[in-house]
């Protein structure tokens, strides 16, 4: 592996310094009835759409919002428009992991100078309120990512505090909203979005980050062992030049039964496709209540987990001089939290089922004490889990 970028990525200078994950689109059937679902129980707060009443003729657009965390959720109009194609090959998914920039097209340019490949030429939207300017290229399978720019009453402070997300939104207002507001579920951020890429496709996706988005790998506790028996999964994590976002990579790999990722492929067309998002907490234990509360339907782990997780974890919090974990261990195996231990600190993670019919994607609700690696010593854990879903699902 070489690592192609040395400078540091974190000043407007550069092009390719992201500011934030702008936002993330999915793709759905029916986005007015998505939005109840994600709404409803993640707790996302349905706050601005662009539909016919706004003058969006080929789409609607619904922008939900959660701390930091900005999902829009998009179903086309009519037959041909882009998405509908989508939909039908894969299901409902992630199709844009969107950055802000300073300057989309100079992103824009400087990705395609580095052999990236465009899905959106730049755009400006402008009203008098401001402009917003977009450009995409491709990345892994169907998934693109936009550079987006912003001016005026559309710059991204002022969308955080509720402002209009680029002309043709209108603000919602929703009695969901409100218990919302009275119920938070504590969702701050997104922590990290992963991939799943073809067999032998990994290293291909590892080097095109470092040169077309400029990443670099993320070296954390997990690197050395990353496969074992059960993982049937190969996984690297590349990790903007900031560390705004990082993106496991994952391919399938030979295991004792069908890999995990193959069965994604075979659900999304044999495409790669994002997996799962993981959403950062600072309150793991009160965001899962909540979560399960709403009927958020989350992995159910093997009773066996929490005989050996303690001994495990505090042993190796102990022998990086570190405090043992620190909430209720109790209500942690009565919530069925996973938690996972390295050299920095511990992390506490739970991943949901798929959240649509097809088994592709689905979110991880995380909070992190030090640890900043991904939960390797819950694979062997997690794999008994999802080896009884598969199995449930016929495809096994
Ligand atoms: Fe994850």
């Amino acid at each position: 592996m070489t690592t192609a970028t040395t400078t540091s990525r974190q000043t407007s200078t550069d092009p390719l310094a992201l500011i934030d994950v702008d936002h993330v689109r999915f793709y759905v059937g029916n986005a007015k009835q998505a939005a109840y679902f994600y709404a409803h129980t993640f707790g996302f707060h349905i706050s601005q759409v662009a539909d016919l009443t706004t003058g969006s003729r080929d789409e609607a657009d619904y922008l939900l919002t959660q701390g930091n965390i900005r999902l829009m959720l998009t179903t086309p109009l009519d037959s041909d428009h882009p998405a509908a194609e989508e939909i039908k090959l894969y299901g409902d998914g992630v199709k844009d992991i969107a950055f802000t920039v300073f300057d989309a097209e100079s992103a824009y340019d400087l990705a395609i100078k580095n052999g990236g490949v465009s899905a959106a030429e730049p755009r400006t939207l402008t009203d008098e309120r401001g402009s917003v300017t977009v450009a995409s290229i491709k990345t892994y399978g169907r998934v693109v990512h936009s550079f987006v720019s912003r001016t005026g009453a559309y710059a991204l402070p002022d969308i955080k505090n509720g402002a209009e997300f680029m002309p043709v939104f209108k603000k919602m207002t929703s009695p969901v909203n409100d218990y919302y507001a009275a119920n938070p579920c504590g969702l701050k951020y997104i922590d990290h979005c992963v991939g799943n890429v073809e067999e032998g496709k990994m290293n291909h996706w590892v080097q095109w980050y470092e040169d077309v988005m400029g990443f670099k790998m993320f070296k954390h506790f997990d690197d050395a062992d990353i496969s074992t028996e059960y993982s049937a999964l190969m996984s690297k994590v590349m990790a903007s030049g900031n560390n705004l976002i990082k993106m496991p990579i994952n391919e399938p790999a030979e295991g004792k039964k069908k890999s995990q990722i193959q069965e994604y492929l075979e659900w999304h067309n044999m495409t790669p496709g994002c997996q799962h998002l993981a959403m950062r907490t600072d309150d793991e234990l009160g965001s899962v209540a909540e979560l399960r509360r709403r009927g958020v339907d989350f992995l159910n782990l093997p009773d066996s987990y929490y005989e050996q997780v303690w001994d495990r974890v505090n042993k190796t919090l102990v022998a990086h001089g570190h405090e043992p974990v620190k909430e209720d261990h109790e209500k942690i195996k009565d919530l069925g939290v996973l938690v996972d231990a390295d050299d920095e600190g511990y992390l506490l993670q739970l991943f949901t089922k798929p959240l649509q019919d097809r088994p592709t994607l689905f979110f991880e609700i995380i909070s992190r004490h030090g640890s900043q690696s991904f939960g390797k010593g819950n694979f062997k854990a997690l794999f008994e889990a999802l080896e009884i879903e598969q199995d449930r699902r016929g495809n096994l």
